[in-house]
C-alpha cells in the first residue's frame, strides 16, 4: 500500500482584498411606454376599477411592447444608474440580473445585458423573484467588500406580461413590467446594513409557474403563466415580513425613527399599510407607493420606486432607507441602506 500523497508546498494563497465598506452609488429605472389603466383589463376578469383600487391600490401599470425586452429594459435602467453613480461604464466589474421572466431557460440575461453595455465582466442571473433586488444588493455588498469586484451593477427586471394569463382574476391586474438598477461600489463608511434573508420552500406552490416546462411539453399545454394563491401570500406577507424588516433595522444598529424612507416591495397597498403600522414607523416617513401607477413589477419594484422618489425629491440623498423584498419561493430579504 502506498502512503497518502502529501501536499506539494506550504505556500499560502493570496486572498482577495476588498473595500472596507460598500454603498449604493446611483440608481436608474426604465418604465415601458404603454400605460395600461384598470379600465383596459376589467372586462376580461369581470372586475372593476373600484375593486382593483380598493383591494390593491393599483390604478394603472406599464406593459412592455415587443421592442421592450428583459434585456433592453435592463440596459436602459443600467445606463441611467451608471450615469447617476457618476462612474464610467467600463468601471463596472460585475453584472447581476434578478428576473423570473427572461424568456430563455439558458443562457442567463446578465451576459447579454453586459454585452449590450460593451462589457465582458462576470455576469449572472439570480432567481429570487420579488426579493431578487435585495438579494442582489446583499451579494454586491459582499462582492465589493470581499474583493471580487469593484463596482457591481444590480438589475431587477421583469416582463411579467409575457407570463400572465389575462383571464386570471388573481394576477391579471397585479403583474407588470419594468426595470430598475443600482450601482454598488466601495465606500469609506457603511452604506449597506446587514441583510436579513431567508426562505420557506414548503410554500413553494403559493406563487409559481402554473405548469413545469416538462408538463407543457409532455401534455401539449399552452405557454405557461405564473399563478398565485393570493390570500395565502397576503397573510404570509402581512404577518411574516414586518418582523423581518424590524430585524433589519435592529441589525443596522438604528431605530425606526432614524429612517428617512421605507421602500417595501410593491405587492399590494394593503400589505404596505399593514407593515407601516406593525413597524410603528413615524407618521411623516416617506413610504414607496409606486404600486398605484406601476403595479407589481417583482424584482424591479424597489429600485423603480427608489429612482422615482429620489428624482422627485421625496426622499433625501444620503438618507437611511429600509428596503424589503418578498415573494415566490417563498423568499425574502431586507436591509437598511444609505440612499445614493
Ligand atoms: O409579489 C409577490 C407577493 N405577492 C403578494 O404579496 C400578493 C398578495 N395577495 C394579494 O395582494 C391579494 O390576495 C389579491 C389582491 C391578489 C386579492 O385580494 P384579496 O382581498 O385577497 O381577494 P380574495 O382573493 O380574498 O377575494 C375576495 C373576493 C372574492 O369574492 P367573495 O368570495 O368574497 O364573494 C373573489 O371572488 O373578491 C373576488 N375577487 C375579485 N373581484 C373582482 C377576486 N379577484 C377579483 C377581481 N375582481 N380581480
Amino acid at each position: 500500500m502506498s502512503a497518502a500523497a502529501a501536499p506539494k508546498g506550504t505556500g499560502t494563497l493570496t486572498a482577495p482584498a476588498g473595500a472596507r465598506h460598500a454603498r449604493i452609488w446611483g440608481v436608474g429605472g426604465y418604465r415601458p411606454e404603454r400605460v395600461v389603466p384598470n379600465s383596459e383589463i376589467v372586462d376580461v376578469i369581470d372586475s372593476s376599477d373600484e375593486w382593483i383600487q380598493e383591494r390593491s391600490g393599483i390604478k394603472s401599470r406599464r406593459w412592455a411592447g415587443p421592442h421592450e425586452t428583459v434585456v433592453t429594459m435592463s440596459v436602459a435602467a443600467a445606463r441611467e444608474a451608471v450615469a447617476a453613480a457618476g462612474i464610467r461604464l467600463d468601471q463596472v466589474e460585475a453584472v447581476i440580473v434578478s428576473t423570473v421572466s427572461h424568456p430563455y431557460q439558458t443562457p442567463a440575461a446578465a451576459p447579454i445585458v453586459a454585452d449590450a453595455l460593451g462589457l465582458r465582466c462576470v455576469a449572472f442571473d439570480i432567481s429570487a423573484a420579488c426579493a431578487g433586488y435585495c438579494h442582489g444588493i446583499s451579494l454586491a455588498n459582499d462582492m465589493v467588500r470581499g474583493g471580487s469586484a469593484g463596482f457591481v451593477l444590480v438589475i431587477g427586471v421583469e416582463k411579467l406580461s409575457d407570463f400572465t394569463d389575462p383571464t386570471d382574476r388573481s394576477t391579471a391586474f397585479i403583474f407588470a413590467d419594468g426595470a430598475g438598477a443600482a450601482v454598488v461600489g466601495p465606500s469609506d463608511t457603511p452604506g449597506i446594513g446587514p441583510t436579513i434573508w431567508g426562505s420557506d420552500g414548503a410554500q413553494w406552490e403559493t406563487i409559481k409557474q402554473n405548469e413545469s416546462w416538462l408538463e407543457v411539453r409532455d401534455q401539449g399545454l399552452a405557454f405557461p403563466s405564473i399563478g398565485m394563491q393570493g390570500q395565502s401570500v397576503f397573510r404570509w406577507a402581512v404577518w411574516g415580513m414586518a418582523p423581518v424588516a424590524q430585524r433589519a433595522i435592529d441589525a443596522a444598529g438604528i431605530t425606526a425613527s432614524d429612517l428617512d424612507a421605507f421602500l417595501p416591495h410593491q405587492a399590494n397597498m394593503r400589505i404596505i399599510d399593514a407593515m407601516v403600522k406593525q413597524l410603528k414607523l413615524p407618521g411623516d416617513i416617506p413610504v414607496a407607493r409606486d404600486i398605484v401607477e406601476t403595479a407589481n413589477t417583482s424584482a424591479a419594484s424597489i429600485p423603480l420606486a427608489t429612482e422615482r422618489m429620489l428624482r422627485e425629491g421625496e426622499i433625501p440623498h444620503g438618507g437611511l432607507a429600509l428596503q424589503i423584498g418578498f415573494g415566490a419561493g417563498l423568499v425574502y430579504a431586507a436591509q437598511v441602506i444609505v440612499l445614493p
